[in-house]
Parts: C-alpha cells; sequence; structure tokens
C-alpha cells in the first residue's frame, strides 16, 4: 500500500520547505504506511474479526469513528457479525425482520473496502421464542417452509454483498457412547423436525442459499474442527455426500475456539489439505485462544507466548492452504469477546481490553508479512523464538 500521491508531494514540502509547518504535521505523515494485518496479508486471503454491529456499529460516521470502529477498519478487511444475522436477532417474531444490526455490518464494510463473512442460517443455538415453542408440533414440512422463507429473506437481502456464509453451523455434537459424533437432531429444531432425513434438510438449505446468492460460498462450520479427528471426519463424510448429490456445498470453515487447558491439534494443515483435495475452500472463522487466569486477573509470561503459537499455527496452516479464503478472529479485543461470559477463563483474543498489541497479533502479522513474497520479514530470521 502506498500514499495517494497528494500526500507524498505534501510530505515532501513539508520535509523541505516549511519546516514549521513539518513540525506540525503528524508524524504519521512522514512514516512508512501503517503495517496492518490487512495490508500484509498475501494473496487475497481476507483477514477478519467478528464485530457486533447491534453493539458498535449503529452510529459509525466514518469521519469520526470510535477507536474500536478505527481499528476494525485499519486492521482487517473481513468482518463478521457475531449475532446481528443469528435468528433470534434478524428474526424475532414470525413474519418480524430487523436488519438494522446487520445492515450496519454491510455499511461498515462497504465505506471501508471490507468484505462480509455471513453468520449463519441453521444452528440449534440463539433461535428466537417463537421458533422454540413452533417446532415443539412442527412436522418437517413445516420446519421446512420457515426456513426457506428465512434462508431466502436473509441471503437475498444481501446478495452480493457477502463473500461467504455459515450455513450450516455445528450441526453434529458429541456422542461418545456411540462412536463419536452424530448430527445434532435433538437440540436443532429444524434438524429435529427432519430428523428422518436430515441430511436431505442440509442439502436443501445450502441449495436456497445458492439460490438466493450465487456467487456467495457457501460453508459448513463447527467447533472442534480443526485437525482431524472424529468430529472432523464426519463432515468430510457428509460434504461428499453432498457433494455426490449435487449440493451446492463450497467450504468447511474450522470455528478454532482453542483453550490452554487442551492441547492443540497439529493435524489441522492436514485436515484443510483434505478438504481441498473435495475441491472445498477452507477458512479460519472464529478463532481465540482463551486461558485459566490466576488470582490477578493475568496471565503468564508462558500462557502469553503460547497463545501466540497457538494464533499462529492456525495462520499457518490457512497460509500454506491455497484454498483457505479467510482467516478470522472472533473479536480482536478483550473488552468485547464472548469468552469471559461463557469460559472461566479470558485473554482470549489479539488485543488487551485497551487496545494494547499482544505478542498474537505481533505474531499473526510477521506470519503474514513472511507469505507475502517480496515484503522482508519484520524480525531478522532466526531472532524471533516466539513462533518458529
Ligand atoms: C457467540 C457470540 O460471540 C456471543 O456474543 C453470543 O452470546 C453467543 O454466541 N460459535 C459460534 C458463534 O458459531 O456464533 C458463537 O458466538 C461462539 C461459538
Amino acid at each position: 500500500m502506498s500514499h495517494p500521491a497528494t500526500l507524498r508531494r505534501v510530505t515532501a514540502i513539508a520535509a523541505t520547505a516549511i519546516t514549521a509547518v513539518a513540525l506540525s504535521v503528524p508524524a504519521a505523515q512522514g512514516a512508512p504506511p501503517e503495517e496492518t494485518l490487512r495490508s500484509e496479508a498475501p494473496r487475497d486471503l481476507k483477514i477478519g474479526s467478528a464485530v457486533w454491529g447491534q453493539n458498535e456499529l449503529l452510529d459509525y460516521d466514518r469521519k469520526n469513528p470510535t477507536e474500536f470502529q478505527r481499528i476494525l477498519a485499519a486492521e482487517f478487511n473481513s468482518i463478521t457479525p457475531e449475532n446481528d444475522m443469528k435468528w433470534a436477532e434478524i428474526h424475532p417474531e414470525p413474519g418480524v425482520y430487523d436488519f438494522s444490526g446487520a445492515d450496519a455490518v454491510v455499511a461498515f464494510a462497504q465505506a471501508n473496502n471490507q468484505e462480509v463473512r455471513g453468520h449463519t442460517l441453521l444452528w440449534h443455538s440463539q433461535n428466537p421464542q417463537w421458533v422454540i415453542d413452533a417446532s415443539a408440533s412442527w412436522t418437517c414440512q413445516e420446519a421446512r417452509d420457515v426456513l426457506e422463507e428465512h434462508v431466502r429473506t436473509i441471503v437475498g437481502r444481501y446478495a452480493g454483498e457477502i463473500y461467504e456464509w455459515d450455513v450450516a453451523n455445528e450441526i453434529f455434537q458429541d456422542d461418545w457412547d456411540n462412536g463419536g459424533v452424530r448430527l445434532r437432531t435433538e437440540a436443532n429444531p429444524f434438524l429435529k423436525a427432519c430428523a428422518e432425513d436430515p441430511v436431505a434438510l442440509i442439502g436443501d438449505v445450502f441449495r436456497w442459499a445458492h439460490e438466493a446468492d450465487p456467487e456467495a460460498l457457501l460453508f459448513l462450520n463447527d467447533y472442534n474442527a480443526e485437525g482431524i479427528n472424529t468430529k472432523t471426519d464426519a463432515y468430510y463424510a457428509l460434504a461428499q455426500e453432498l457433494l455426490a448429490d449435487g449440493v451446492p456445498v463450497h467450504g468447511m470453515g474450522a470455528q478454532g475456539h482453542l483453550s490452554l487447558q487442551y492441547g492443540f491439534d497439529t493435524s489441522i494443515q492436514a485436515n484443510f489439505e483434505r478438504f481441498a483435495a473435495l475441491g472445498l475452500k477452507v477458512a479460519v472463522t472464529e478463532a481465540d485462544v482463551r486461558m485459566p487466569l490466576g488470582d490477578d486477573g493475568e496471565p503468564t509470561a508462558e500462557q502469553i507466548a503460547l497463545q501466540a503459537e497457538r494464533f499462529d499455527a492456525m495462520l499457518q496452516a490457512c497460509i500454506n492452504v491455497a484454498a483457505c479464503t479467510s482467516y478470522t478472529v472472533w473479536g480482536f479485543d478483550d473488552a468485547r469477546s464472548w469468552v469471559p461470559g461463557v469460559f472461566p477463563e479470558g485473554y482470549a483474543t489479539i488485543m488487551t481490553e485497551e487496545f494494547e498489541k499482544k505478542p498474537s497479533y505481533s505474531a499473526l502479522l510477521e506470519s503474514l508479512r513472511d507469505a507475502t513474497p517480496g515484503k522482508s520479514p519484520r524480525t531478522p530470521p532466526g531472532l524471533n523464538t516466539l513462533n518458529r
């Protein structure tokens, strides 16, 4: 990225002739352009963050952004509505849609030359009460009708604005007693109503979404879907089945919600490669790395370093597999992270509550730079012990 010509000219004048003015010019004008995650991304890899439009973007004024908005625009070229496109938010009553949060996300993206990942159409969580109530007596056809109307409405409204959709989210659940995983035909009201043939319903959701927006890449998406394991084996088999049926499924997303309490499965790249070999795209869709914190609420130096390694390992897999289209963090700052509200853990994102960049941020930036031909490594090779 380079300065616009006018800015370069102004800078040159300020530097040579008008010293007094030069002193009052903000340092940034004379400095090289700021390196950000999006500016350093190789090929057409999208670097994204989740954002809650309803909370953060409704009053967006591009001439006077909040600090959060400024960083969101500077660092990321993709954004995912963290909640705004979920059923409970966007379709709170039968026949009633509230597009305010989702519209704010799309408008912010357009204003800042970003793309949008849609999230999500078929999920067992964050469904509105009316769906939960009605589903108690749904026939499969009734469930299908409700879902089809919703999918066509939402995907159609944002057609052309969304490059990837998480169509089906977390449709497998653990079932240790019976070989590992099975489709979520109890907690998911739609799959439950169509439990006799849930795969037929899943396929049709992709078909409806594809008809409503033929350009968007349509994804399966789940947690614990980074490495090769029982769950990703099930997705691999499902993807093959859907593809054999001619279903327009285009990608497999690994959410990337990691915890330092558990080990990290280094087979993520091999896993991405096997999905890519099916002709699918892959993506890291919701990366964060949480950890148990001590009584002082602070991570140890070791945890901080390990977090950077984990964030980076997921990025490396994405960089190394050409079919990986996007790497998205699930919020970039600890103040807005979903983690402390849900887990007895924290420090899960790449920036502190004060937007201070953590080593995790630096590790991502460095890996992106290293992956871009012609860009010299930020740190002389060998000096960085953090993530190599
Ligand atoms: C989370 C949001 O971050 C929270 O704000 C919300 O309260 C619950 O959902 N997997 C997903 C995401 O696919 O939609 C979830 O987002 C996190 C887990």
